[in-house]
């Protein structure tokens, strides 16, 4: 009876295990959360700006000043959050072609112009002359374009 009991317990625990572990997100689809997260911060800060450039949104040198500000940072924080090689697992949802690790020093160099335009953009926004930041935000929306292009499916 005892013996039976710490069958049924053991088993129990080994299914609790099973169950914990199938919750718990591994940590390729940690960083694909993560990554995929900071690009949505990077489009949501930059696209306003696209708006503005576009002439779809009144211009306000503010905000620009303000979301300008904000972009050197966010993309210098790419190269990190592309850091894990995650394209051995098909079990994540992901966009990222395997190029981002087998030709990664192309994919930092992306990153680095995305870097410099972030910060041309920012003393131009500092300037205040509104056709250099509208210039300055076509260069960096080339460089989003280029990188899709080259590393990222569909
Ligand atoms: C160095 C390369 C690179 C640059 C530069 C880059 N991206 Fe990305 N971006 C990627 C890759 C790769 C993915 C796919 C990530 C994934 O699905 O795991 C992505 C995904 C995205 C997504 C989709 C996020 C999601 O939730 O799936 C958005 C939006 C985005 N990028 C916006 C931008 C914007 C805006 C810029 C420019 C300001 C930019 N990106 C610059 C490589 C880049």
């Amino acid at each position: 009876m005892a013996r039976a009991l710490i069958v049924v317990f053991v088993g129990l625990a080994v299914l609790l295990g099973v169950v914990i572990a199938r919750d718990r997100p591994s940590a390729d689809q940690q960083a694909v959360v993560y990554r995929q997260a900071l690009m949505t911060v990077i489009d949501g800060t930059f696209d306003p700006l696209l708006q503005m450039q576009a002439g779809r949104r009144p211009y306000d040198a503010a905000l620009v000043r303000e979301h300008a500000s904000r972009l050197p940072l966010l993309s210098g924080m790419i190269a990190e959050a592309f850091a894990r090689n995650t394209s051995a697992t098909r079990a994540v949802n992901t966009a990222a072609l395997a190029f981002v690790w087998s030709n990664h020093p192309a994919f930092l160099q992306s990153v680095q112009r995305l870097q410099g335009d972030a910060r041309q953009l920012q003393s131009a926004a500092a300037s205040g002359d509104q056709a250099r930041v509208v210039s300055a935000i076509r260069v960096m929306a080339l460089e989003c374009d280029q990188c899709h292009r080259r590393f990222r499916g569909d």
